[in-house]
């Protein structure tokens, strides 16, 4: 019926990508131990810093974000070492199931699904247990859509000899960040989502106490080890110890400068107004949201399937009939919700379209809505803030 068009990702990773950024990609490919790809390197550095508010080291793997996550842990600890693992949802089972493996003891936090994590249960954990090394969260819980106040978990770890982790992955770019002010050790992002690039930069930000702490630590390490790619980075040009995705960091330099030309406070706010468009057209139409505390949810949103219909039934309508990507629920959240994802290059008029799909997907599976509901909830919040 329609010539082809590439799908549209409101999936919370890989996002859609700017053609300037597609473009950059597409130039060249540097030569990885050189000045033009040396120059790219210290310009993501640069600006990583400046968007991440750091004056710490920034490392880089070519991988996706887990490869970050792995590297924080055997790079900062020893096996039978004992963490703090502050559990909202799949991706903080991922911290433990990586600490596992490499020998290292969680004490865990379990949260209900769609709940945030509390300062008050770490400044317990650590008090009941201060053989404790680190205390590791996630920013953004992609899994339930919930964003953790890591400024006030921040607030709990502050002063004490424990390492603060962050997996900031789906979070650099959509959700205020401010790794120095809010005492973070080592924040970890990716390139695929609020950062506009597509998948295969995995980074991340360490500190004075964190270089200090990898001294000592024993896991075994070759590729991920954090020193040698330090090592790298202090060459002029600068350079990775191994070949690294070139293309893709071409890219990510091209998103960054896009991003500090937007200014972070600004993407910040848009990522909030488009969770608030979104949520008020879900609820427009009776549907339910997952999170609790809804007002943070800046970077997807977890939407209950209605009585009757499954979560990645929609996410499959909504994909084949209007070629619209969201991603289902993932672990416990199965089958019961699906995620429109809001991050990166995204705007209003990506939410009126979303919604409108998401309208026409509930119509025809049997769930009847009052069309038009969801797009106008949305639009009414663009107007208020002068945007439609
Ligand atoms: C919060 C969070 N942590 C970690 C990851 C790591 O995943 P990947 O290795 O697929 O980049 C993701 C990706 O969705 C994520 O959203």
């Amino acid at each position: 019926m329609t010539v082809e068009r590439p799908e549209f990702l409101a999936a919370p990773g890989p996002t859609e990508v700017p053609p300037d950024v597609l473009q950059a990609q597409a130039r060249e490919v540097p030569y990885h131990r050189g000045p033009r790809f040396g120059a790219i390197l210290q310009g993501c550095i640069d600006a990583l810093q400046r968007l991440m508010f750091t004056k710490n080291d920034v490392l880089f793997y070519t991988g996706s974000g887990s490869l970050g996550m792995e590297s924080a842990v055997v790079n900062l600890l020893s096996p039978g070492d004992r963490i703090l693992v502050l559990n909202t949802g799949n991706f903080a089972d991922r911290f433990q199931k990586i600490a596992e493996v490499h020998g290292i003891e969680t004490v865990v936090v379990e949260y209900e699904w769609g709940t945030n994590a509390k300062p008050e249960d770490v400044e317990k954990a650590l008090a009941d247990d201060p053989s404790i090394k680190g205390v590791f969260v996630q920013h953004s819980e992609t899994s339930t859509g919930i964003v953790n106040d890591v400024e006030a978990i921040g607030r709990a770890v502050k002063d004490k000899p424990q390492l603060y982790v962050v997996d900031a992955i789906s979070a650099v770019g959509a959700a205020p960040l401010r790794v120095d002010e809010w005492g973070i050790d080592v924040c970890i992002g990716g390139s695929q989502k609020a950062l506009m690039t597509p998948p295969g930069i995995a980074f991340l930000t360490i500190s004075a106490a964190a270089w200090k702490a990898n001294e000592t630590a024993k896991c075994p390490r070759f590729y991920t080890d954090w020193a040698t790619a330090q090592k790298s980075l202090a060459l002029d040009p600068p350079e990775t110890p191994y070949t690294p995705a070139v293309t893709i960091f071409a890219a990510f330099r091209k998103a960054l400068e896009m991003l500090e030309a937007e200014g972070i406070e600004k993407s910040w706010e848009r990522h909030a107004l488009l969770g608030k468009a979104c949520r008020e057209g879900v609820k427009a139409i009776g549907l339910d949201i997952q999170v609790v505390e809804a007002e943070r949810a800046c970077v997807l949103t977890p939407i209950v399937a209605p009585e009757g219909l499954d979560g990645a039934q929609i996410a499959k309508h909504l994909r084949e009939k209007h070629g619209i990507v969201v991603a289902p629920g993932q672990g416990k959240l199965k089958g019961k919700i699906f995620r429109v994802g809001h991050c990166g290059y995204y705007s209003p008029r990506d939410i009126l379209m979303c919604l409108a799909a998401l309208e026409a997907t509930l119509q025809t599976l049997g769930y009847p809505v009052k069309e038009g509901a969801a797009t106008s909830a949305a639009a009414s919040v663009f107007r208020e803030a002068g945007l439609a």
